[in-house]
């Protein structure tokens, strides 16, 4: 059984400066709840309930967000205004939250080698609080992949087709398709040119790992943008053994930029939102 999940968020946010000189991009609302907390929610639905985050200098106010306010609680307590915390409070009943430091910043694999001492020796998800994935009345993204770890017992990634302008943004992914979605992994770069991508198969912010993701990402150099890739370790685990791509149902929306950003929501605020 997964019951663990990592939330690498130790990033600065420079697409969104000034908003975030002094807070993290994560706590940045869509409509009336932070990003990072439709991550941990959508963890929390697929039974990853130990969430823990790799963060960094200027991110307090996450750990802050998933532990008792006691002088709100206080303030408002009896009143009507209760209701408004009323999400949060089920996160926080249902979630365990520990938190690490990454202090250098040298990628994604980094995070999740400082991660380490968080997970131990389970297999667990990852989720980038950045991408945004919003299923409607289906399960989530990461429960939908926990069904296929449960299958496969190796590694996944969470893909979905981009169009070519897009293929550079991303990791990208070639394999043997298994059946409808679902893929073999054979080969996987990250932020290819056009001319060198394999697919335009782009791997999203949802992953399921095995623990031997650690010994690899040891062991793996810098690679694009001189820095230690998720994606370089993952294609060492498809050549060793076996990595499974699966394009999900569902929409994603890319919050790490301005426009992604407002279409979540505006997609949020017609879609989802429920004024209480
Ligand atoms: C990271 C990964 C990349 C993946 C992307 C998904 O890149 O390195 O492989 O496609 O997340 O959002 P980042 O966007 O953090 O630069």
């Amino acid at each position: 059984m997964i019951k663990k999940c990592l939330f690498p968020v130790a990033g600065y946010g420079t697409r969104f400066l000034p908003a975030t000189k002094s807070m993290p991009k994560e706590m940045l609302p869509i409509v009336n709840k932070p990003l990072v907390q439709y991550g941990v929610e959508e963890s929390l639905e697929a039974g990853l309930t130990e969430v823990g985050f790799v963060t960094g200098r200027g991110k307090r106010a996450i750990a802050d967000h998933f532990d008792v306010n006691y002088e709100l609680e206080s303030e408002i307590k009896g009143s009507s205004k209760e209701q408004y915390l009323s999400s949060i409070r089920e996160v926080m009943e249902k979630g365990k939250f520990s938190f690490t430091r990454q202090t250098e910043m040298r990628g994604l694999g980094d995070a999740i080698l400082n991660g380490k001492r968080l997970i131990g020796d389970d297999p667990f998800g990852v989720v980038l609080s950045d991408d945004l994935c919003l299923t409607g009345d289906d399960e989530g993204v990461l429960a939908q992949m926990v069904r296929l770890y449960n299958q496969f017992r190796c590694s996944i990634v969470a893909i979905q087709e981009v169009p070519d302008d897009q293929v550079s943004k991303f990791g990208i992914i070639a394999g043997e398709k298994m059946k409808e979605g679902l893929y073999q992994v054979s080969d996987m770069v990250e932020k290819p040119d056009i001319a060198d991508a394999p697919s335009n198969l782009a791997i999203i912010g949802r992953y399921i790992l095995t623990p031997d993701i650690f010994d690899v990402l040891e062991n793996t150099p810098p690679g694009k943008n001189g820095e230690v890739q998720l994606t370089d370790a993952l294609l060492t685990q498809a050549q060793n053994g076996c990595v499974m791509a699966y394009k999900f149902k569902g929409q994603r929306f890319d919050c790490g930029s301005v426009e992604g950003f407002v279409d979540a929501t505006n997609y949020v605020y017609n879609n989802v939102y429920k004024p209480v």
